[in-house]
């Protein structure tokens, strides 16, 4: 826009005005191009985290960073193609469980992944831990993938949502990550640029997730929700307790095994439970089922018949993995050793720290603090017990899996993290809430 100035925008923000939809556009390509700088976006970012955005301007600010790169064509793909998103957490095996799940009652799962920072590897590290499996597959390879077989996965190709990039990377040094809108917007770019016709959102809450408390949590559920709206993506929001691990496994190849025991019916309940929740929305999102209760109904079915895990094997085959996995987990990467960490007396679990165990596990080598890091797929730990759990004095409530004989260190911090209550304890709930 001729005569825009950076400077004026970032004072129109400071004083609590919207921005419109054309000074969102200019702001962000120009910083994409590198025409804005580092400093004025810094400013604009702060402005941002004091003053908020509307629904209006949230959604423009989407809608650019989505435009600042490519945005994948999944038009050749057929059916509506739902994605997940959920919000950080530990151990969160659901992708891993959902993807062939709901493939298995004809929901298109074209999945593009990347590796990340964190405790454990991402979806695609937990994957390789498969002998053979890799994502390095066309883009028309993958697009035939997920037609005839319903799931494919690839490695994160071309450019995707750079000024998301370049912004968060900026806020994560500018003390202004935590602004809903700048979360939300992030969030919704990226899934919206990797083709996403609707969107299932897994807004984790409590001590192990990014938004520690229920009313942050809604609010960003919210924010999200209200993007999708705007942009013409339905889109719904699962609020889900991240006060402890979800399941028991936490580690790459360990929640790998976790997805198939659940995949075959066999899984710890609270994973099942909330796969079944976010599945069943996936599954009515994508029209494959006039009701959630149905859908619910055929997932159900879809374990039960085998046909989950059979999804879950083909998927492996058809990218060169080893499907006999499936039927023998223990061909899985196994820890050297394994070390129980037992109770110091009788007790009820009264909180397990979810991002204690997480920093547990990256202290065995299950995820990397920097991009360069190389990740063992053995290490973890698997928990005994959940919330509520009675423990005797000697009993084990958690194995370390550990490719190091010494692991004392992670011992105490997982002995830390979880704390015991003489009286019965009532565990949290699994979801808190639906936001539609
Ligand atoms: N995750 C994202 O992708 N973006 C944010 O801004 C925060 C968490
Ligand atoms: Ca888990």
């Amino acid at each position: 826009m001729i005569g825009m100035r950076m400077v004026d925008l970032i004072a129109k923000k400071r004083d609590g005005a919207a921005l419109t939809n054309e000074e969102i556009e200019w702001i962000i390509r120009g910083y994409t191009d590198g025409d804005i700088p580092d400093y004025q976006m810094s400013a604009l970012a702060m402005a941002i985290y004091f003053r908020g955005m509307t629904k209006e301007e949230t959604a423009a600010l989407t809608m650019a960073m989505v435009h600042s790169g490519e945005v994948i064509d999944l038009s050749s793909i057929r059916g509506v193609k739902v994605d997940k998103h959920s919000t950080g957490g530990v151990g969160d095996t659901t992708t891993l469980v959902l993807g062939p799940l709901v493939a298995s009652v004809g929901v298109p799962v074209a999945k593009m992944s990347g590796r990340g920072l964190g405790h454990t590897g991402g979806t695609i590290d937990k994957l390789e831990s498969v002998p053979g499996f890799h994502v390095e597959i066309s883009k028309d390879e993958f697009l035939r993938l997920v037609n005839e077989n319903k799931i494919a996965i690839i490695g994160q190709t071309g450019d995707l949502t750079p000024a998301d990039k370049k912004l968060y990377a900026l806020r994560d040094v500018t003390a202004t990550v935590n602004s809903i809108p700048l979360i939300a917007s992030s969030i919704m770019s990226k899934k919206i640029a990797a083709g996403a016709d609707a969107i299932v959102l897994d807004v984790k809450t409590g001590a192990g997730a990014f938004m520690k408390e229920l009313a942050e949590a809604r609010q960003l559920a919210q924010a999200m929700v209200d993007i999708g709206k705007r942009v013409g993506r339905q889109t719904m929001a699962v609020i889900s307790d991240m006060s402890q691990p979800l399941g028991y496994a936490v580690g790459n190849a360990l929640e790998v095994k976790e997805a198939i025991a659940t995949l075959k019916g066999n899984g710890p309940h609270d994973l099942t439970e909330l796969c079944l929740t976010l599945g069943s929305h996936m599954v009515y999102l994508a029209k494959q089922a006039p009701s959630l209760d149905e859908a619910r109904r055929l997932l159900e079915q879809a374990i039960d018949d085998g046909s989950a895990i059979a999804a879950f094997k083909t998927f492996l085959a058809a990218q060169g993995g080893d499907p006999s996995v499936a039927d023998d987990p223990d061909k899985l990467p196994q820890a050297a050793y394994t070390h129980p960490v037992t109770a110091g007396e009788d007790g009820y679990v009264a909180g397990i720290v979810a991002d204690e165990v997480g920093t547990a596990a990256m202290w065995l080598g299950a995820g990397r603090a920097k991009k360069e890091d190389a990740i063992d797929l053995a290490v973890g730990i698997v928990l005994h017990k959940k919330v509520g759990d009675r423990v005797r004095k000697g009993e084990a409530f958690a194995t370390i899996h550990s490719n190091r004989p010494d692991v004392r260190k992670v011992e105490e911090k997982l002995a830390a993290a979880i704390r015991l209550s003489p009286r019965p304890v009532v565990p949290p709930p699994l979801v808190y809430e639906t936001i539609v």
